[in-house]
Formats: structure tokens, sequence, C-alpha cells
């Protein structure tokens, strides 16, 4: 059997894992031909590919990033989306012209929509789920997710001192897209006052009275962690509009902090890297049962599969019953709206 590995949108800690996961379960354990394609889905039109062997395998487990290079690719989804039959032949052709058996699609929300497209086209696909985001339905956690909450859990701790020093109000910025997860998380970990995620929205006089309210118990600073996918009423970032809006109406000085790209960076945490391992075998041993159209998951403390039609199109949002909004509130955490 021929095996084509791609990835495909934002990148995150422990891709590499997963890479050497599948492609050396399906060299080692079923004796299957691996390639990768590079660059995403536009690779696969291209047939811009690279042998993946055991050996060239080796070596990447703890490299951040992905080996096979990715791409944010619409104009691939608009050609399957496209009522232009030939566009659809176009990729069909791509994928029997590799001899692939199947194309293995590691990626985040989009990528799994396109993969469950392809699978509607008649082609043999598995997903796995790929974020820092952790937003991916079907799954209880999407490896790259661990890696940036211990990134942003060691910013916020780094900021305590600082604020502490001045006497500043501070904001932290996190990534997550249009979920709050990595702000749930790392901002319950680094001890953060104010929580403010996109599923939870704001009411700025609970923002404000909780940081008048610290002030007037005695503590002379607060550390407010923000989403970046928070509406907020100007085009600001959020960061910096929170930022604006806490120093002019308290008058405490108030710094902001936007930690950006450095949440996906750099090398993936021993969690990530067993997470995309134990992702990769199962897909691996997806195609080798000939089970198709499925997306690789973690279910409670299982590896386990769902179809990629029950994914397709849905996220997985944080709650207000989410157990650590639910402990944060109990604790008198502010989440922006209690
Ligand atoms: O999905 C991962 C992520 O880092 C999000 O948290 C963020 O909103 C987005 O990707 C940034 O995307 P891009 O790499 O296209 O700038």
């Amino acid at each position: 059997m021929k095996v084509g590995i791609l990835t495909s949108g934002g990148d995150a800690p422990g891709i590499n894992a997963t890479i050497r996961g599948v492609g050396k379960t399906a060299i080692n354990n079923y004796g299957m031909q691996v390639i990768g394609i590079q660059n995403g889905f536009s690779g696969l039109l291209h047939k811009d590919i690279v042998e993946l062997t055991d050996s060239s395998l080796s070596g990447i487990l703890n490299m951040g990033g992905t080996i096979l290079g990715t791409a944010r690719e619409k104009v691939f989804r608009k050609m399957i989306n496209s009522p232009d039959e030939k566009d659809r032949e176009q990729i069909k052709n791509a994928y029997h012209e590799l001899g692939l058996d199947c194309l293995v699609c590691i990626g985040g929300n989009g990528t799994q929509r396109t993969t469950w497209m392809l699978s509607e086209l008649g082609l043999n696909v598995v997903g796995v789920p790929k974020t820092i985001d952790n937003d991916i339905y079907g799954t209880d956690v999407t490896f790259g997710f661990d890696t940036a909450v211990n990134i942003a859990t060691d910013a916020i701790d780094r900021l305590h001192s600082t604020a502490s020093s001045h006497r500043r109000v501070m904001l932290i910025e996190l990534m997550g897209h249009h979920a709050g997860w990595i702000t749930l998380y790392a901002g319950m970990a680094g001890g953060a006052d104010i929580i403010l995620l996109p599923e939870l929205g704001f009411n700025m006089k609970v923002v404000i009275d909780k940081i008048k309210e610290r002030m007037e118990m005695g503590k002379a600073y607060s550390i407010v962690a923000v989403a970046e996918g928070v509406e907020v009423p100007t085009n600001e970032k959020p960061g910096f509009y929170f930022t604006r809006e806490i120093q002019e109406q308290t008058g405490f000085e108030t710094r902001e902090t936007v930690l950006g790209y450095i949440q996906r960076g750099g090398s993936p945490s021993p969690y990530d890297r067993n997470l995309g391992t134990l992702l990769g075998g199962h897909a691996a041993q997806l195609i080798h049962e000939g089970r198709f159209g499925r997306m690789v998951a973690k279910l409670g403390n299982q590896i386990s599969d769902v179809p990629l039609s029950e994914v397709a199109g849905k996220l997985s949002l944080v709650t207000p019953e989410t157990d650590l909004v639910v402990q944060g509130k109990r604790m008198g955490i502010s989440f922006g709206i209690w």
C-alpha cells in the first residue's frame, strides 16, 4: 500500500512527532510505502512529494514546525466546491497519478472539513486533528495545545514579577482563534485574576470593578488574560483595547503583551510528542484495516476515531460549564461577566 501524508493549516508543535508516528508504523509494522506531500493540499495538485523512509523520519520527534511545510489552502477548497467537474477531476487525478491508496491529512478544522470533502469525492482519507487552539470537534484534545499552554503559562508567570514590582495591571493576549481554550488553561495555571474568553463575552464594568476591588483589597497588581478571539467594539486587538480602557477607567498603569506566534513555535512538550505518536500510529492502523473517512481522536483515555462527517464544520468551544471555568468562578476569578 502507498500512503501519502500532508500537513495543512497553521503549524503546531507535535506535527513532526505525528508524521513520524504515521510513517514509522506504516513502514515498520504494516510494510507500507510512505510519501510526504509538501506544502499542504497545493503539493497534492503539483505532486510536490518526498519519499519518507525509516531513516528520513528519524531525528524529527522533538522538532517544532512541520518537515513537510504547510499552507492555508483556499484555492484547493474552492476547487473541491467548484461546480465544474473538471476541477474535482484534477484533484482525483493527482491522487491517482501519485498511486496513493490513502491520504493522511494532518490539520485543524478547515483541514478536517477539506479531508471529509475528499472522502465524499471517493478518495481514501484519514484525518489527524492538529491545532494549538484545541477547538476540533470529535476529540477531547489536539496535539500542540499542551505546548502552547506551557509557553503561555510561562509568560504569565513572568508577568507576575514585573507587574508586582511596578504595581501595574498586565494584560496578556493569547491565541486560540474563536476558542478560549489556551487562555482558559494558561490563565488558570498562571494565576490570572481576570480571564476573558470569546465564548463568554464580557461586561466592561465587571472587569473594571474587579480591578478596583483588588486594588482596594491591597493587591497591588492584576493580571488579565484575554483571548485574541474576544470581540471588542473597536478595531483594536483585544489586548490593546482592554489595556487602554482599563488605564482610562481606573487610572492604574496598564501594559499589554501580545504573545503571538511564540505559542506555536519550537519544540513540542513530551505530552504532545506522545499524543502525536499515538494518533499517528492509530492513523496507520486505520489504513491497514481499510477504515477510511475517519479522524483519529483522543476520547477520555482512549485513542479512538470518529467519522469525518460528524466532525466537519463543527467547533469544540469553552462553555460556562467547563470544569476550569466553574472552579475559577468558585475561587473568585473573574471571567468578565461575573
Ligand atoms: O490556529 C492556530 C492559530 O495560531 C490561531 O490561534 C490563530 O488565530 C491563527 O492560527 C493565526 O493564523 P495565521 O498563521 O494564518 O496567521
